[in-house]
């Protein structure tokens, strides 16, 4: 624990807007190489380290520099962390981290993305961290197809580990990017799904993000459509979520048969939700990102290691917050040609 740092206003942007959570990706490499978010030359190097495919050890902040970053943000108002990649379980003493984190004053939630294919392993150890909220990304309920989308044959190792969380407790996402021609014959199984288990599924609207990325047009949904088949399966009623719970927009689902689930739909592109954002990111090459769909960053691991003082680091995160865009342009009716440049890599920007 620190002392705190004395501040004089809370963290609210040029648009009104409080920002009071921070996303943290604590590396760029996973054990997945998902189509949509690694570039292609990255997903066919599975180990090379040296090319320059994947960040170094040393260009990661350390976890002593993160949890610096950590206190002096939650000093200046910030409260709610996630732990992103990449893929947060594969970095090293990540259990470690939790438990100092848990240490922060004022830092009332740490929650989690993972790709669920360690959760198995790690899920009780990071019930013991404090975690009780885990969004696991999860785009397919078939073997064969997850071996394809991601490259490898884990569908199993993730089933497991969500199992394994729900039996100890954990509040449970399911991420769902959706893609016509690759996931949309299965929405169907997956609202099936939140009917079954207690996992809150959402549909997430592809964007249009990463170097090369694999982004096209014929492949996206509205979520508006995703909506409109998921209310085939029963009564969807939208419910009020708690203040700065996310970008989803969430629906209670009933089954004729009077069962009950969860359901959302991420609309980054057919339905803007800038005007809510209370988000701030910080990269996994040590850059503050103020937007997920803006490539303007801050080079905070440069002050770092420069020998900033707290104050100027606080100093550095208040100019970037003040810096906010407004909001993106992405449309969804959007060509390949007009595609805007927010070509930060997904993996190192955490989603
Ligand atoms: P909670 O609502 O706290 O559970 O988290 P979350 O939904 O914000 O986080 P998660 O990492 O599960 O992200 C879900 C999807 O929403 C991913 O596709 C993210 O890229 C997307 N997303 C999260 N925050 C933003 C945002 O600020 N802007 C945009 N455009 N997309 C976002
Ligand atoms: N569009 C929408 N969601 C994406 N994710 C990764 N790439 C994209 C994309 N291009 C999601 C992952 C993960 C979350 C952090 O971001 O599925 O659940
Ligand atoms: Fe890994 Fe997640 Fe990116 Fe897939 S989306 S390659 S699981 S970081």
């Amino acid at each position: 624990m620190t002392n705190k740092i004395q501040t004089n206003s809370p963290l609210v942007d040029q648009f009104s807007r409080t920002i009071s959570y921070l996303r943290l990706s604590l590396t760029d490499r996973c054990n997945l190489r998902c189509s949509y978010c690694m570039p292609p030359e990255a997903a066919h190097n599975r180990t090379n380290v040296k090319t320059g495919k994947f960040l170094a050890h040393s260009d990661l902040l350390s976890y002593e520099e993160l949890l610096r970053v950590v206190r002096l943000a939650v000093a200046m108002g910030m409260n709610k962390l996630r732990l992103t990649g990449g893929e947060p379980l594969v970095r090293r003493g990540i259990l470690d981290f939790i438990h100092q984190l848990s240490l922060v004053e004022g830092l009332e939630q740490v929650r989690l993305t993972t790709n669920g294919v360690l959760l198995a392993e790690y899920a009780e150890k990071l019930y013991a961290g404090g975690i009780r909220y885990i969004n696991v990304s999860l785009d397919t309920l078939q073997p064969e197809k997850f071996k394809k989308i991601t490259g490898y044959d884990h569908f199993a190792d993730v089933w497991e580990g969500l199992q394994v969380a729900k039996q100890l407790g954990f509040k449970i996402k399911l991420n769902v990017v959706a893609m016509k021609g690759v996931n949309d014959d299965e929405f169907h199984d997956f609202g099936r799904l939140a009917l079954e288990q207690p996992f809150k599924v959402r549909f997430i609207e592809f964007m249009p993000i990463g170097e090369q990325n694999s982004w096209k047009k014929e492949q996206f949904i509205r979520a508006e459509e995703i909506q409109r088949m998921i209310s085939e399966l029963g009564i969807l009623t939208p419910f009020q979520k708690k203040h700065g719970e996310g970008p989803a927009r969430m629906f209670d689902l009933e089954s004729p048969d009077k069962r009950k689930g969860a359901v959302g739909f991420i609309s980054p592109l057919s339905h803007h939700f800038c005007d809510q954002c209370n988000r701030l990111r910080l990269t996994s090459e040590g850059k503050l990102r103020s937007c997920l769909l803006n490539d303007k960053e801050t080079d905070l691991k440069s002050l770092l290691r420069g020998g900033a003082s707290d104050q100027e680091i606080s100093r550095c995160i208040r100019q970037t917050i003040l810096d906010k865009p407004q909001g993106h342009t992405l449309q969804d009716d959007l060509t390949a040609e007009q595609r805007p440049s927010c070509g930060g890599r997904m993996s190192r920007i955490g989603g």
